[in-house]
């Protein structure tokens, strides 16, 4: 299985090692514009592959897309990231050129492709994608929940004083620092709902830590963060190329799904060898529904600055 992704800076070069590194694909081809620098972040990974013993080939490009035809799935992460201070939304300007370009570059030579969507703001950018590549809507997904839903662990694990391994939870709707939706109703320890162990203010914490997960790590490296967005685009690559038919929280085109249409938002999804195999409902309560609804509105905000 070949895949491709384009961007070769901090996000798209984690991705590319997290999958290298699980070894379930033959190939993982980088794409950038900047000259050399695709080349260059492959031949670096490649000469990790008797060190961290794996057999998967990367190999980098500068802008040459006839290099990533056939590819089964494409991972698009070029684009800008923000800076401290800065919202996702902010980088619509740049970055939706840059999306509608690679994707078209990206359908002409991988017809059959499934796309995964990273560069910000992510689910206006996954919405372009739809708008603009032709693909049925089980080929487009965009990466934010599996990320969020991460980001989301880490502090309940910490409020818990928890091992991770002990804890699970996912995060919905937007991904955006307002409009994210950590389902704390859910959540769970070694299946007991968290909400027996933490007191409101601990709740509290956990939630509006989670939401400001990635603007935490902007301030503090200055840009935004690679290691956990890298890891979980190869959840969902994996899930993909393994067709494991994991249910992971993505941000996918709605049909009604939630009370929404003709948006894509963070729901949970099963993800296999399709894409989207199928979109899950789960129940929500009143003020989580209420919230899902609200986050929706504001993205169809964003979405309206969209020239296609
Ligand atoms: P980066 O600046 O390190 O890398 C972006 C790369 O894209 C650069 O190497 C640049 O040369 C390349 N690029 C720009 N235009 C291109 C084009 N037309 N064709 C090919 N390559 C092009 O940025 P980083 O940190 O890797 O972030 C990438 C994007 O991912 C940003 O928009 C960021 O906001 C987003 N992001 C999204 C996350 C999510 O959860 N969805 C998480 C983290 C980042």
């Amino acid at each position: 299985m070949k895949v491709t992704v384009v961007g070769a800076g901090a996000v798209g070069a984690s991705c590319a090692e997290y999958i290298a590194m699980k070894d379930f694909c033959s190939e993982v081809v980088l794409v950038d514009i900047k000259e050399g620098f695709a080349e260059g972040k492959a031949m670096d990974l490649m000469q990790t592959a008797s060190l961290n013993g794996f057999d998967t080939k990367i190999t980098g490009t500068t802008g040459d897309y006839s290099k990533t035809a056939g590819s089964h799935v494409a991972v698009i992460t070029s684009g800008i990231p923000r800076k401290p201070g800065m919202t996702r939304e902010e980088l619509i300007g740049i970055n939706a050129g840059i999306v509608k370009e690679v994707t078209e570059n990206l359908v002409k030579n991988s017809p059959e492709v499934i796309i995964i969507v990273v560069s910000n703001p992510m689910d206006t950018m996954a919405y372009l994608v739809h708008k603009t590549s032709g693909l049925p809507k089980h080929k487009i997904i965009g990466m934010g929940g599996a990320l969020d839903s991460a980001r989301f662990k880490y502090r309940l694990a910490e409020a818990l004083e928890a091992p991770i391994s002990d804890v699970d939870g996912m995060v919905i709707a937007a991904h955006s620092d307002t409009g994210m939706l950590p389902l704390l109703s859910k959540a769970t320890r070694n299946g007991v709902p968290v909400t027996e162990f933490l007191d409101d203010a601990k709740q509290k914490y956990v939630i509006e830590e989670t939401k400001v997960g990635g603007a935490t790590l902007t301030k503090l490296l200055g840009t935004s963060a690679w290691y956990a967005p890298g890891a979980a685009v190869s959840v969902m690559v994996q899930a993909i190329a393994c067709d494991q038919k994991k249910m992971i929280p993505c941000s996918l085109m709605l049909d009604g799904e939630y009370g929404e249409s003709d948006i894509c938002l963070g729901v949970p999804a099963i993800i296999g060898k399709n894409g989207v195999e199928s979109i899950v409902t789960i129940s929500l309560t009143d003020e989580e529904q209420a919230k899902f609804t609200e986050a929706a509105k504001a993205v169809r905000e964003v979405n309206g600055d969209l020239k296609f």
